[in-house]
């Protein structure tokens, strides 16, 4: 999302499409403009990328010195022309675009409506013009009326209101935005170097801060009580290079670097009744599938751990190959079959949400594309809404898998005796405070992956080992390693590694550890360090609770967390291990040899 304002007459419709463009990662389902001409509020916007839109509104030959403009991923309803950005109140007096998700969306739409607001869209970003209409009604000023309505909405979110007056406020609750300043221009953008070329000098919003842009120009940083901040702004510089992953060397380090927010996005993104219905059929169920493929197949492994630990339900976890190949058959009325894939087109998994609906199964397909064949072909889905993930490997869509996977697990658990919002609510507070500790940790579990790589370089091979709770965990490490960094890695369940393994360690095949999450399990897993050290194989330790003061061993700390959240915590560890790995022997993370995002066969 962006807002552009000139102060010296400029025509900046050109430049919201250019800045839009480099915010399509984020999304290009749908994307919209809105400007002020002759008084009146005009809004085009359509289920097409900017470019698109730019093209078949013509919108090269308009003119407007204040704009709002944005680039979407459908979450919240399809991606259509309706649910697209900017949103109008019912006079038309402001327009809203926004970035998150808002979870109390049912209620306020039922609430707006019965008071004879006309609601056009399925988008959860419409109730925030009409709330502000609300509160404007009852004489309140721009900035209080946005305040009140923001404080209304409960979730994830980003957002910047225009009004007709060429005012403008922008809010974020979790996600940084950027203000950008030039001697001519003022800007604010969900990403800055969606700024680049356009500002000299920048400041940055964070959780719970908002802008307010007045209609004469001037900007106030102040907090959603209305109390005044001082902000200073920074001389903006950016290598042209990096302009497109938004400052990070590659998408896939930035993918790693959002998924503090991303799993916020995905936990507000989760509605009620389908997880209802949800849980309700996995309950019910004679059995229950999971299957998928690849990094999603490892993040149903998580899940099964989740769902017999907290629901007493013991899941049959398979690769999709293998579930067409010899459990399809057995499938019928009864079952149900959870199909995770982040891109909803993987085709083995496509297909075994295919055929076990045709033999009766009830699916859950769990994607992050609603647009895809598996949403077609499940009874139910879930949105894993991490945002659009360009890099090949998987990391910001395996830990929202998680999170979301976890969200479904305590649902069947407690769905009984809980009315499910209020399992909702209970659980956004906690990934809140995962979302926090992964900000506050992220740089320095980088700096110490960084580290860690330097003492796998020279191997060839090598083993990551953990038991319980993280042994999926490892699974999907060594997965990153082999595809990020092209190193042969496999992953290790701790008790087997006597079983054979061992016999091949030596100083040219690296083990990482991962400690278990288990108490027992990590005490017997610290007797097999000191016997991988004696055989001189380079270590490195992921821990969380025991410091180790071994010498030959690398440690990467992982933030403690509650239990079941440590596979997002360990697993953002072992992205920057991979994506580390993979850097220091010279390898284009983003373009890795023989691999695709999707596969299709
Ligand atoms: C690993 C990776 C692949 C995918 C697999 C399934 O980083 O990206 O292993 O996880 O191809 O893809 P989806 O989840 O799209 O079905």
């Amino acid at each position: 999302m962006v807002f552009i304002r000139s102060t010296g007459g400029l025509n900046v419709i050109p430049l919201a499409r250019l800045a839009l463009t480099r915010m399509e990662f984020r999304g290009r389902d749908c994307s919209g403009l809105a400007w002020l001409e002759g008084g009146e509020v005009k809004i085009v916007k359509d289920s097409c990328p900017i470019g698109e839109l730019y093209t078949k509104y013509s919108l090269g030959d308009r003119s407007a010195i204040s704009v709002l403009g944005h680039t979407r991923y459908s979450t919240h309803g399809k991606a259509d022309a309706r649910n697209a950005h900017p949103h109008a109140d019912c006079e038309k007096t402001v327009v809203v675009v926004g970035d998150g998700a808002v979870r109390n969306y049912e209620e306020l739409y039922t609430e707006l409506v019965e008071k004879g607001h006309k609601l056009t869209s399925k988008s959860d970003f419409e109730l925030l013009p009409h709330l502000i209409e609300d509160f404007a009604k009852k004489g309140f000023s721009h900035t209080r009326a946005f305040t009140e309505a923001i404080a209304k909405l409960k979730g994830f979110v980003t957002a910047i209101a225009f009004f007709k007056d060429g005012s403008a406020i922008a809010y974020t609750s979790h996600q940084p935005i950027y203000v950008g300043l030039s001697r001519d221009l003022l800007a604010i953008a969900s990403t800055l170097s969606s700024l680049h070329g356009m500002v000299t000098e920048y400041s940055e919003i964070s959780g719970g801060e908002m802008v307010v842009v007045t209609s004469e120009g001037n900007i106030v940083f102040a907090d959603l009580n209305g109390r005044t901040l001082s902000r200073q702004f920074l001389n903006y510089h950016l290598d042209e290079s990096l302009v497109e992953t938004s400052g990070f060397p590659h998408h896939m380090l930035r993918e790693i670097y959002e998924i503090p927010y991303s799993i916020l996005r995905t936990a507000s993104a989760l509605q009620a009744k389908y997880l209802e219905l949800a849980s309700k059929m996995i309950r019910r169920s004679n059995r229950v599938f999971v299957t998928a493929n690849g990094t999603s197949l490892h993040a149903g492994m998580v899940f099964s751990y989740y769902l017999s630990e907290l629901a007493g339900i013991v899941p049959t976890v398979v690769s999709a190959s293998e579930f067409l190949l010899y459990y399809l058959d057995g499938v019928s009325v009864g079952d149900s079959v959870i199909a995770i894939s982040q891109s909803g087109e993987t085709s083995e998994v496509v297909r075994s949400a295919y055929e076990a609906r045709l033999r009766g199964a009830t699916v859950i397909g769990v994607t992050n594309n609603i647009n895809s064949r598996l949403t077609r072909f499940s009874n139910i889905y879930l949105p894993i809404a991490a945002g659009p993930e360009l890099a090949v490997p998987a990391t910001k869509t395996f830990t929202s898998t998680l999170v979301l996977l976890y969200t479904l697990a305590k649902s069947v658990a407690t769905i009984v005796n809980t009315p499910i919002s209020n399992t909702l609510s209970e659980i956004w507070h906690e990934f809140e405070s995962v979302h926090t500790v992964l900000i506050e940790n992220l740089n320095k579990v980088s700096v110490e992956a960084e580290e860690a790589s330097k003492r796998l370089t020279k191997c060839s091979s090598g083993y990551v080992v953990s038991r319980g709770i993280a042994y999926p965990l490892a699974l999907e490490g060594a997965l990153k390693i082999k595809e990020a960094a092209y190193v042969h890695a496999e992953g290790i369940e701790g008790g087997e590694l006597r079983h054979g393994p061992i016999a091949i360690l030596d100083e040219n095949v690296f083990v990482v550890f991962i400690e278990p999450l288990e108490p027992v399990a990590a005490e017997d897993m610290l007797v097999v360090v000191e016997e991988v050290l004696e055989y001189g194989s380079p270590a490195v330790l992921l821990s969380h609770t025991t410091k180790s003061e071994r010498s030959k061993l690398t440690e990467i700390r992982v933030p403690s967390m509650k239990r079941h959240f440590m596979p997002i915590a360990i697993a953002v560890a072992l992205q920057l291990l991979a994506y580390h790995l993979a850097k220091r022997r010279g390898i284009n993370v983003d373009k890795p040899r023989r691999l695709t995002k999707v596969v299709k066969m």
